[in-house]
């Protein structure tokens, strides 16, 4: 079986390339490098002592994307390309309009010309949007996120249930990710933001690693067990484990007219200051913070309800908050500037 992978060298593709090689598939990555580079997969081969097909092209460019189907046969796609900075996205809607949205349409016309009719997509809890009960259940409509990159995701689940509906021999999955953190245990392979970190535990490692001062703990008044924000983190590996889960299961099981959508979380919040007071005992070292104002859009809590995912998709997360945290920071000290 080959895989189409786009977006595969970022940090949930890197990790998945590597337990989609590990489970037997072959891979072929597509990656404009627009937030990575091709450093983690030349790591994935050493590691697995293997050679991986990456491609540099645009999700954008139907003719570059042609050229990728003609040369390949590809019995599935799992489709992580998209600029995912939330803040970024307020600022500069139409370029992520035009990248997350116009890239997925552009993607979806030629597997249909090349006959390739499994997709696997990216989505995020943010779909629930803000009024959603916790915990999030697939079943609930879909939401109004608070962000065009949000909102982005909402539109191309949208596009992926019309096409089933139009196009019987269409099997897609939507798999909503909660929050992923950690890193591949070989320290290989992590996540390497640029610029400032947007995200909690890449902060937390490099303000560990004395590359920041101080994190800013933004909000400590919400309605929370400590007033701070709680999320479903998760560890990457068992996100990427998922994936070949989903796989495993679409070809097989999934009904036609429909997009089988499922969360990939723990099921467990857990707040930004239990994530401080466990990266303490975990690695000995204790993160500068202060508290600072609520940053626009957050919501208070939320968490996945599993249920789906681990009865279907026979999924369970492995790794418990402590290994996520140990393999974020190993990854951190091995990589202290990133690839
Ligand atoms: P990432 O930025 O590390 O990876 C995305 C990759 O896509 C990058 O390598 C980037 O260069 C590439 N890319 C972007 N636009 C492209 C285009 N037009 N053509 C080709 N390649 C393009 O992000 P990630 O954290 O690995 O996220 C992967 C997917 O998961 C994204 O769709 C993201 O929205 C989704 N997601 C991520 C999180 C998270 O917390 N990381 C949570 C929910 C959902
Ligand atoms: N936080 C801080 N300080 C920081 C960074 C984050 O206090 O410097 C807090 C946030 O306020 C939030 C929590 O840490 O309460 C987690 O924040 P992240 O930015 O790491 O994650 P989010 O839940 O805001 O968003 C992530 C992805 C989104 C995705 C969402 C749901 O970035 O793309 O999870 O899957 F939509």
């Amino acid at each position: 079986m080959r895989i189409l992978v786009t977006g595969g060298s970022g940090y949930i593709g890197s990790h998945t390339v590597l337990a989609l090689i590990s489970n037997g598939y072959k891979v072929t990555v597509i990656d404009n490098l627009s937030n990575s580079s091709q450093i983690p997969i030349n790591r994935i081969e050493c590691l697995l002592n293997t050679n991986i097909d990456f491609i540099n092209c645009d999700l954008r460019s139907s003719k570059d994307l042609c050229k990728v189907f003609s040369q390949f046969k590809f019995d599935s796609v799992i489709h992580f390309a998209s600029l995912k900075a939330v803040g970024e996205s307020v600022i500069q809607p139409l370029r992520y309009y035009e990248n997350n949205v116009y890239g997925t349409l552009n993607l979806l016309k030629v597997m249909e010309k090349y006959d390739v009719r499994n997709l696997i997509f990216s989505s995020s809890a943010t779909v629930y949007g803000k009024e959603a009960k916790v915990p999030y259940k697939e079943g609930y409509k879909l939401g109004t996120p608070s962000s065009p990159y949000g909102s982005s995701k909402v539109m191309i689940e949208r596009i992926l249930q019309d096409q089933v509906l139009a196009n019987k021999n269409f099997k897609i999955v939507s798999l909503r990710y909660f929050n992923p953190i950690g890193a591949h245990k070989s320290g290989k392979i992590g996540e390497d933001p640029k610029g400032t970190p947007n995200n909690l535990l890449p902060f937390i490692t490099q303000v560990a690693i004395g590359k920041r001062k101080k994190l800013k703990v933004f909000g400590n008044d919400y309605d929370t067990k400590d007033g701070t924000c709680q999320r479903d983190y998760l560890h990457v590996m068992d996100l990427a484990d998922g994936h070949v889960k989903a796989i495993q299961w679409l070809d097989k099981n999934i009904q036609n007219n429909n997009v089988e959508i499922f969360n990939l979380g723990t099921g467990k919040p857990v707040s930004v200051l239990e994530i401080i007071n466990t990266f303490k005992e975990v690695t000995g070292v204790s993160i500068d913070y202060e508290f600072a104002p609520r940053r626009s859009g957050d919501l208070d809590s939320f968490w996945a309800d599993t249920t789906k995912a681990n009865n279907l998709l026979s999924w369970k997360t492995k790794f418990d908050l402590n290994q996520m945290i140990s393999d974020s920071w190993n990854w951190q000290i091995k990589n202290p500037n990133g690839y």
